[in-house]
């Protein structure tokens, strides 16, 4: 006979093994580059070299943060994430833009990103910041939890994308926004070095996000992208 303790645990070892089970996983590793993130992870990682090559005016998506921020929107009191932060390029913009009382949810795969732009918020004094440390198959943020997911110059750099497209839409509230900016892939017109470099083409990220539950809302153009394009999601 077993007593009904021993049948309590066995059925709740049992429903966590069956939920587990339960829950998908991208089988095969997504085609990227094999070093693609190796670098941001190494444990010599140089910050400061990373922050020299993303935080200057003749990078796209630094010259045009300004009119970037516009056309994401943000509200004061939202909360928004912005997953691959990097060195913290947008930590002041969003930060400022949802204000005291709204939540920026600054999230990267590197540990030294994440130190460094705690340490960054800290100095600054944005205790709307939340540091999150996460992974190459989850973004490690709570359900439901913004109203924006801003991914930039990241989502090529996915080696699970579909795992990842999974827990960006379970971060996502129902009707908030998730907006990709990222580059275009052109054969015969990028560069060598971006053909190399990004995946796959606007049409396939489009579709493969679509795939994913969010509609498409549009393209917003940006004045200052040539290389780079920015695409607006909803959850339903
Ligand atoms: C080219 S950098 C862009 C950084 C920043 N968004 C910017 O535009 O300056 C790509 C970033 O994505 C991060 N990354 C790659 N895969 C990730 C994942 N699965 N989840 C979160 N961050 C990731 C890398 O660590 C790196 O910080």
């Amino acid at each position: 006979m077993i007593s009904a303790m021993k049948r309590v645990v066995i059925l709740s070892v049992l429903a966590a093994c069956a939920a587990a089970c339960s829950t998908p996983r991208q089988a095969e590793r997504t085609p990227v580059p094999d070093d693609i993130n190796a670098s941001f992870l190494a444990e010599d990682a140089d910050v400061d070299r990373f922050a020299a090559r993303w935080e200057l005016e003749s990078r796209e998506v630094y010259a045009a943060r300004e009119e970037i921020l516009e056309a994401i929107g943000l509200q004061e009191g939202d909360a928004v994430a912005d997953l691959g932060c990097g060195t913290g390029l947008y930590l002041e913009p969003f930060a400022n833009a949802v204000g005291k009382d709204g939540k920026l949810y600054a999230v990267d795969i590197s540990p030294k990103f994440v130190y460094h732009v705690r340490e960054r918020a800290r100095e600054a004094g944005l205790d709307q910041v939340e540091m999150v440390l996460s992974n190459e198959r989850s973004a490690e943020l709570p359900a439901q939890s913004v109203d924006t997911l801003y991914l930039c110059d990241v989502y090529h750099h996915f080696e699970y994308h579909e795992d990842m497209l999974r827990s960006i839409r379970n971060a996502v509230r129902p009707g908030g926004q998730f907006i990709v900016v990222d580059f275009e892939r052109i054969p015969g017109v990028s560069r060598e070095w971006l053909l190399g470099h990004v995946r796959a083409g606007k049409d396939v990220v489009r579709s493969e996000i679509e795939a994913a539950g969010f509609e498409f809302v549009e393209e917003v153009e940006i004045d200052g992208f040539e290389e780079n394009y920015f695409l607006r999601f909803r959850r339903p």
